[in-house]
């Protein structure tokens, strides 16, 4: 059976460490507060890259690590819900960067899930024979969309791209997945809003409130714990594993409490959960891409092992894969 094996991965974050007390020199907050809360003591934010920077830079590694030549990339998939650009897309800027001249390239958004969706789209057009390849990226400059004055989400994101080139492969690679939306909820956390302002609907100018991450915290950590409960299950009863089976699950890096609570809730001791937040925040759809390539450069994972990759976000959203290393 035909399976899409990720072959390489990588990651790029911008150079700039902000700690927690950086942040409470700004806003009213501590490091006590953050750790506690979220887990989070720094990450990295951008002194002026921009997305399509951080995003090109993994595709470079990725090419380099896979031994693959530009020219031979089929398709691009680049998860964002901060792009430079209206248009151009991500993954098109980034073709022209690596030089991937025959990629068919497009970006997608949904939120942190967003790099489990791309690469749900890459296996479908691998498995359906339309392409043999993909580089698969999920990439974010989120400081450029948090309203650095609202102590309730600022302290809780970072900048960063990761990702994945897959292959074609008849033996290891994607069992199965869970993918799923709830927009009735879509309210719960949203960003990057602009409202129609034109000649004949003239606006106040300026950069509209709703421009800003806004988020119920409460909510969205409910709809967290439920949603990858239920999808991680939905996984493991298909392919009738147990958690004794499982090596390791990388889970978006959202709050290590959200991560407490699934692991005692499905029963799976915590060490499995990959977890690097601590370093990085929440870069949304950079977020599994950059700790699964963390734990693949240590050496932790070995071809053979089964891994779970787990993701929710705005939409809302969320997204689960077993994959056979
Ligand atoms: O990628 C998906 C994105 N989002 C998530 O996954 C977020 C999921 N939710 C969470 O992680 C948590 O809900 C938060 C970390 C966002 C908030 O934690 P919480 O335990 O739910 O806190 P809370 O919002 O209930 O706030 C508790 C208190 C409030 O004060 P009062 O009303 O009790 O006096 C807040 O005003 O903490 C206050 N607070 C802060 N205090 C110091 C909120 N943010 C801060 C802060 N520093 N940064």
């Amino acid at each position: 059976m035909i399976k899409t094996r990720l072959i390489a991965t990588a990651s790029s974050v911008p150079e700039q460490i902000i700690t927690n007390d950086d942040i409470s020199k700004i806003v009213d907050t501590s490091d006590e507060w953050i750790t506690q809360r979220t887990g989070i003591k720094e990450r990295h934010i951008s002194s002026g890259e921009n997305t399509s920077e951080l995003v090109a830079d993994t595709a470079r590694k990725l090419l380099e690590r896979a031994s693959v030549a530009p020219e031979n990339v089929d398709l691009i998939v680049v998860a964002s819900v901060t792009p430079d650009f209206g248009t151009p897309s991500l993954a098109c800027m980034v073709q022209k960067e690596i030089g991937a001249v025959n990629a068919v390239a497009f970006d997608i958004a949904a939120a942190c899930s967003g790099f489990m969706f791309a690469l749900s789209i890459a296996d479908k057009y691998i498995k359906a024979g339309v392409y043999k390849n993909a580089v698969v990226i999920g990439g974010e400059t989120l400081s450029k969309i948090i309203d650095w004055k609202d102590r309730s989400t600022c302290v809780l994101f970072g900048d960063g791209a990761g990702g994945a080139y897959v292959e074609k492969s008849e033996d290891a690679g994607i069992i199965c997945e869970d993918l799923g939306s709830c927009g009735d909820q879509y309210h719960i956390l949203t960003e990057g809003y602009s409202p129609c302002s034109n000649a004949f609907n003239e606006i106040p100018s300026g950069v509209h409130p709703d421009w800003y991450v806004h988020m119920d915290g409460r909510e969205v950590f409910k709809f967290a714990t439920k949603n990858v409960i239920k999808s991680m299950q939905k996984v493991m009863s298909q392919e009738k594993l147990t958690q004794g089976d499982i090596k390791y699950i990388v889970p978006h890096q959202a709050n290590v409490r959200i991560t407490e609570v699934i692991s005692k809730k499905l029963d799976i001791p915590y060490e499995k959960f990959y977890m690097n937040m601590e370093r990085y925040g929440n870069t949304s759809s950079a977020s599994i891409p950059i700790a699964l390539n963390e734990l693949n450069e240590k050496g932790l994972i070995a071809r053979g092992d089964k891994i779970i990759l787990s993701g929710f976000g705005g939409g809302m959203t969320w997204g689960t894969m077993l994959i056979d290393w």
